[in-house]
């Protein structure tokens, strides 16, 4: 990131009694099966809350606006920031107060009754379908409201650095109408971000998982060049396995993008690693069949649901000598515990390693909190699965790209 103002140069300049918009990716997963949803992993919600601290310890009147789910642009309530506000209200220990809407009357009147040290979340902003519209105008005018919100001495902090590879209003463009300031947050995460794709401690291994091989080409290309191990794990390594020619069976394949395996695979050359055994299942379900099976020869009517127990000890072994590790996507489908364990070994190598580790990203970091290993023994936990791949590709991050151009300030 070129030199960018910070919450230091905001509080240095003074915040008591000013509105300060803050963007914080607060996007959490919820457990909704009881009387009221509940969040299963705060993790985001922790990681938002130093800025936020900050500027209530000043004396700002902070408002958070942040988004939940992909609702489709009008108000959806299970798309509710409602316990998000809980949770937000029991760890800063503060009075949380959630707006009824995104910049309506409610928003206002939440707004204003904010005194200095106070904070307050506005209801989800992609209820407003102005946040993600593809027209600029749209997305300004929205960005003009939520800047009103916050008075003319007002000032915004983009702290979502889950949500800083979007083009959105509260994202990027409320940063051309307020003066614009990076949170402590994506100044942590872009720093750690730089220094992989900078000059990484060697051997750097690069672990990537996840359904789609669609969704990693750009960062498969990107860094390939740039790591000594590739490992491949998660759904993804079918549409790879079947490049090979293997038989995949029922797994999951994305045909048109064999071809580009094929490439991937040629360039990868030793660098990129396919698991040798999986664990196929005979249906998408906790309670299928399942057996571990050589991965080219996975057969008809089963499909590979996770990395097997060979492809876990040569995985980890790959992992020993690394001095930077960059995790993005889980091996297996851990949400289920038969296939789980991948994942989970895959992990515990890495909380073990001496090496660098960054974990890069929602599921992957979900899965850390969910088997329990403590986060000291990562280098990095990203709040960012896109954004961190987005960075590492080398795309510019409109969250970012906006407090590069300084904002008005
Ligand atoms: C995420 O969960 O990766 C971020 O919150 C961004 O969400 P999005 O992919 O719906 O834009």
């Amino acid at each position: 990131m070129s030199a960018v103002t910070t919450v230091d140069d905001l509080i240095a300049a003074g915040v008591r009694g000013r509105g300060v918009l803050v963007r914080a990716d607060l996007n959490v997963p919820l457990e909704t099966s009881g009387p009221a949803p509940e969040v299963t992993d705060d993790g985001r919600i922790r990681a938002a809350l130093p800025t936020v601290r900050r500027l209530l310890d000043a004396g700002a009147r902070v408002v958070v606006a942040a988004h939940l789910g992909r609702p489709k642009g009008e108000p959806e309530p299970r798309y509710s920031l409602a316990p998000v506000a809980a949770r937000m209200a029991e760890l800063l220990d503060e009075r949380v107060p959630l707006a009824g809407d995104v910049v309506g009357d409610s928003a206002k009147a939440t707004v204003s009754g904010l005194a200095d040290g106070e904070v307050a979340l506005l209801e989800n902003v992609r209820f407003d379908p102005r946040e993600t519209s593809k027209d600029a105008g749209e997305r300004a005018e929205l960005a003009a409201e939520l800047a009103a919100l916050v008075g003319t001495d007002g000032a915004f902090v983009s702290d979502g650095f889950g949500v800083v590879h979007r083009k959105q209003a509260s994202v990027y463009d409320v940063g051309h109408v307020l003066p614009a300031y990076a949170g402590d947050l994506v100044l942590a995460e872009v720093s750690v971000l730089r220094g992989l794709t900078g000059d990484p401690a060697r051997p750097y291994a690069v672990v990537l998982g996840g359904s789609k091989v669609s969704d990693k080409l750009g960062v498969i290309d990107a860094l390939l060049p740039k790591v000594d191990t590739l490992l491949v794990g998660g759904g993804m390594c079918f549409t790879f396995l079947a490049a090979r020619g293997y038989d995949v069976g029922d797994s999951l394949v994305e045909r048109d993008m064999i071809d580009e395996c094929k490439r991937l695979l040629n360039e990868g050359g030793s660098a990129l690693v396919l698991p040798t055994d999986v664990v196929a299942a005979d249906a998408f379900a906790a309670d299928a069949a399942t057996r571990v099976v050589p991965a080219e020869a996975i057969p008809a009517g089963w499909m590979g649901l996770d990395i097997g127990p060979d492809s876990v000890r040569a995985f980890t072994e790959a992992l020993e000598p690394a001095r930077t590790v960059f995790w993005n996507g889980p091996m297996g489908v851990f949400e289920m515990s038969p296939f789980a364990e991948g994942t989970k070994q895959i992990a515990r190598a890495i909380a073990g390693s001496e090496a660098f580790s960054v974990v890069g990203g929602g599921d992957s970091a979900a899965a850390v909190r969910t088997f329990g290993l403590a986060e000291e023994s990562f280098g990095h936990i990203s709040t960012g699965g896109g954004a961190s791949l987005e960075y590492l590709e080398g795309k510019e991050l409109p969250g970012v790209a906006v407090l590069e151009g300084g904002g008005v300030a």
